[in-house]
């Protein structure tokens, strides 16, 4: 289920232009706590109803989402509308949060493909950290229990997005680094998918070449206007890519240490591109070469408390991504996936 249903606005003073839109109706807003305290965020602190999510420890979890749900429903009135500004964790706990609003609880069983949904209230976006397109896709990724995997459906997607690229310069640049490998990693993967459509590689090839442009400069610790918008620019392509185009291996890797620990999203893909040096041999150095033009230090997965006794967790979890797999080598990927082969790149991981 992929596709594109959001209006894209573009905006010099988004939180503004949202309220002259929105302003008259019944908000809810969830944001990201890091913009509690910054100057240019504090419209926010008009909003009664505000959940400030702590996206930097941690990431949505179908247990925030069924809070979020119990808390809307104890309203006295529906909001109409329920606003995601953040980056892309946050914006995705937003997403959730409108579509399970009306929907039976619990989140959880709605991760997947093909599930039924009502319509949700409608979610709009503001990004402040240029991600991977999660301000304009039907895809919000959630942790539960035994999984982390997005609840992709139409009704997920935000109404709108306002674009506004001055929110995201003040970002530190090891988190705008780790996000924009992320977006490195969709392009790529969305690029030489065997199951992607002609609209999502055109468009991939695109999104990588507005990625490598900046990750091979300076314009991440010194960044302008334009290089924010160049990021916005590869962020909607991500979430455009989603229509016609799928992740792959590296992803259905990345699952496997995310699910198990508190890794960030781009770090575990930035891991897992690396571990993958057989099938992915022609990004290898590419990749450690913006780690160190951009003076960034990779985590080593040790770092998140897992050891290789959690190697089997880990591959229970990447053996499930199957669309993901699919993608990266077309129908025959069961002659070339099993538990053996995913443990052997996650022993690479270690032993790195
Ligand atoms: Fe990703």
């Amino acid at each position: 289920m992929s596709g594109v249903y959001t209006n894209i606005k573009f905006s010099q003073n988004a939180i503004a232009e949202f309220l002259d839109i929105y302003g008259n109706e019944r908000i809810f807003v969830i944001s990201d706590s890091v913009l509690k305290d910054k100057p240019e965020f504090s419209l926010l602190k008009k909003f009664s109803e505000i959940i400030w999510f702590d996206a930097t420890n941690s990431e949505p979890r179908t247990t925030d989402v069924d809070t979020i749900r119990q808390q809307i429903s104890q309203l006295p009135l529906v909001p109409d509308i329920i606003l995601g500004i953040g980056g892309g964790s946050t914006m995705d706990l937003a997403k959730a949060g409108a579509v399970l609003a009306t929907n039976a609880g619990p989140s959880e069983k709605y991760q997947g493909w093909g599930y039924n949904l009502n319509i949700g209230i409608k979610c709009v976006t503001i990004p402040t950290l240029a991600g991977t397109g999660a301000e304009i896709s039907p895809i919000a990724v959630l942790k539960s229990p035994h999984k982390k995997l997005g609840i992709n459906h139409p009704c997920v997607a935000p109404i709108q997005t306002i674009i506004d690229f001055s929110l995201t310069q003040s970002v530190s640049v090891n988190n705008k680094f780790f996000t924009l490998m992320d977006c490195f990693a969709h392009n790529y993967e969305i690029a030489r998918s065997q199951t992607s459509s002609i609209f999502a590689v055109t468009i991939a090839k695109a999104g990588l070449g507005l990625c490598r442009d900046i990750l091979s400069s300076n314009e991440l610790s010194e960044p302008t206007l334009l290089s924010a918008e160049k990021a916005a620019a590869a962020s909607l392509i991500g979430g455009l890519g989603t229509a016609g185009g799928r992740v792959g291996a590296c992803h259905a890797i990345s699952y496997g240490p995310s699910s198990l620990s508190p890794i960030k999203h781009g770090e575990s893909v930035t891991l897992a591109m690396l571990a993958l040096k057989e099938i992915y041999s022609d990004i290898y150095q590419e990749v450690g070469h913006y780690l160190s033009a951009n003076k960034v230090r990779l985590p080593r997965i040790q770092d998140f408390d897992l050891r290789k006794g959690d190697i089997d967790g880990m591959t229970a979890v990447a053996m499930k991504m199957d669309l993901l797999w699919q993608s990266h080598y077309g129908e025959q990927w069961p002659q070339f996936v099993n538990p053996k082969s995913i443990a052997k790149v996650y022993e690479k991981m270690f032993d790195a």
